[in-house]
């Protein structure tokens, strides 16, 4: 079992949300996962230009650090989406990875996945940074098993964050393993579904990669 981390704050080493992001695979790794991390900001990844030859081939345009992120990405079972919190979102690298991900929204790529965000701020907005990468990864078919946060300003909020998100490691490693259900998520997947099997049966001459990908999976 694998599981990825994937920091967004150009801090490196000096991240206080890579520091939550490996508690949480240290968490992974204790409870029996493989873990891989990718700081996000090392990389070169480009805007999405929204030509859509995603939707059509299944494949970017762009020639960067973006196909290696994905096929990661999409290699594991289980993920950790850290950001800091930057005037109230996530940061604009973490931002532009998910830009890049629309054919994962359209084609539920993440299906089958559990997934688990963390965030730090300097005084507030963690939890709804955390909410907004959970909302995002659910919505590309994920399940999403928690968060955890911290605000730097509050004492002891970091120490308290390390030990739930180290604690998040392995209830993502359990979720995968029991294959957890999250009731008020699967409404949610059923929702989305049902939205994007129309616009993909609509544009089916168009988009023929995620026609095919819709067909193949026999839910359309
Ligand atoms: C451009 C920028 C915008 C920020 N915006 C916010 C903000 O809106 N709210 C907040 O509480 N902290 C904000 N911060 C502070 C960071 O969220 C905080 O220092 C965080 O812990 C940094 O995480 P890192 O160490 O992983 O980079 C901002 C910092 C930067 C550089």
């Amino acid at each position: 079992m694998e599981i990825l981390g994937i920091n967004g704050s150009p801090r490196g080493a000096n991240s206080m949300t890579m520091k939550l992001v490996e508690a949480v695979l240290e968490g992974a790794k204790e409870a029996g996962a493989e873990t891989k991390l990718i700081d996000l900001c090392s990389l070169k990844i480009d805007y999405c230009d929204a030509c859509g030859v995603c939707y059509k081939k299944g494949k970017c345009v762009h020639e960067d650090d973006f196909g290696q992120v994905y096929d990661e990405i999409m290699a594991s079972e289980g993920l950790v989406l850290g950001s800091p919190v930057y005037f109230g979102l996530v940061t604009a690298q973490m931002k532009t990875l998910i830009d890049r991900m629309s054919d994962a929204i359209h084609c539920q790529l993440l299906f089958g996945k559990y997934a688990c965000a963390v965030s730090t701020a300097g005084s507030q907005g963690h939890q709804e940074v955390e909410d907004y990468i959970n909302r995002i990864m659910v919505a590309m078919g994920a399940n999403a098993a928690g968060s955890a946060g911290a605000d730097m300003a509050v004492p002891n909020g970091m120490a308290e964050a390390m030990e739930k998100a180290f604690k998040l490691g392995q209830t993502l490693v359990a979720d995968i393993k029991n294959k957890a259900v999250y009731v008020e998520q699967e409404e949610v997947h059923k929702m989305i579904k049902e939205q994007f099997g129309k616009i993909v049966d609509a544009n089916k001459d168009e988009w023929t990669h995620e026609y095919e990908h819709w067909t193949k999976m026999g839910w359309l």
